[in-house]
């Protein structure tokens, strides 16, 4: 077992409201956004007229097709791109550029392989001034590593670890620095189905807790509807939002079996209705 999160400092901040009070924290409006292909001398639009509001201790999935801009999309709440057109803002204010409030998670786990596990973890504190002692560092760094149960292993480097391992690392290393907000870009697509249920649900058990706001990319619609409050489908590039859907399921959701209720069918049905053409398409390998 991992994550417990026992001595979270802002577990009571971010567990202040519950879910249905509804403060907005993620404010995307109309926003339109893409890049500069350098080579090929053009703008291309990833995003296109996203209005989105995620509020506070909510947990979001984005669901759509590769290439339709979910990556963008939480590049856009972090920072890393800007909107060509509309806004996003967190917190009441416009996204200017990163910021230690917004943390990532990747799905190749974005570790240094020259640096240990406890070298890892502690990285975010090296390159954002977060006002925190050297002694305070290291309690945090301490308490991570034992959340995701990797004590033992702080002097082990990357290549040591299993995939679970290495994911639990860039878990660590997002949550320690106590983000507002956690955005993670399919953080266990590339780990074994067992693993992957098991953090599915450590996951769940963790935001539940501390009502942590999680924007989640993933391609499993069964991932999405287990972990997801709401689940935001896009269309294929460039990215619209099709559907906004609410997952009425009781939580934890691990620990029972929804995926029996009809409720739960009812709303896999639905998902694989708006993507399923999108799929298909993807499959045959049409543009
Ligand atoms: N840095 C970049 N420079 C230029 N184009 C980019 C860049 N990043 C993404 N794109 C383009 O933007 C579009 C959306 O990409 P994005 O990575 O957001 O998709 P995605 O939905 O995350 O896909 P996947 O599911 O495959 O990860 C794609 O057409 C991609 O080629
Ligand atoms: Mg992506």
């Amino acid at each position: 077992m991992f994550l417990d999160v026992t001595g979270r400092d802002d577990a009571s901040t971010n567990s202040g409201d519950h879910r249905g009070a509804q403060q907005p924290l993620i404010v995307a409006k109309n926003m339109t956004v893409g890049y500069k292909l350098h080579r090929e001398r053009k703008l291309l639009t990833a995003l296109r007229d996203i209005t989105l509001t995620v509020n506070r201790g909510e947990f979001v999935c984005l669901l759509g097709p590769s290439g339709c801009g979910k990556t963008t999309f939480i590049n856009a709440i972090s920072g890393i791109v800007l909107p060509w057109e509309g806004t996003i803002e967190v917190d009441g204010a416009p996204v200017t550029g990163p910021g230690p409030d917004r943390a990532m998670v990747f799905q190749d786990y974005a570790l240094m392989p020259w640096r240990t596990v406890e070298s890892n973890i502690r990285m975010p504190f090296e390159f954002q001034k977060l006002g925190m002692s050297k002694q305070q560092i290291d309690e945090r760094v301490e308490r991570y590593l034992d959340l995701v149960e990797l004590k033992g292993f702080e002097k082990s480097y990357p290549y040591e670890l299993s995939g679970g391992m290495r994911q639990r690392v860039g878990i660590a290393r997002a949550l320690a620095t106590e983000p507002t907000i956690l955005l993670a870009d399919e953080p266990f697509a590339a780990i074994d189905a067992m693993t992957r249920e098991a953090m599915q649900s450590e996951l769940e058990r963790f935001v539940t807790k501390t009502r942590q706001t999680v924007v989640f990319i993933t391609h499993s619609i069964d991932e999405a509807i287990t972990l997801g409050d709401r689940i935001v489908v896009i269309s294929r590039r460039p990215g619209r939002i099709k559907e906004v859907l609410d997952v009425n399921l009781p939580r934890p959701r691990f620990d029972q079996d929804v995926k029996s209720l009809p409720a739960y069918s009812e709303l896999r049905e639905r998902i694989w209705s708006l993507v399923k053409d999108e799929a298909l398409s993807g499959a045959h390998g049409e543009e």
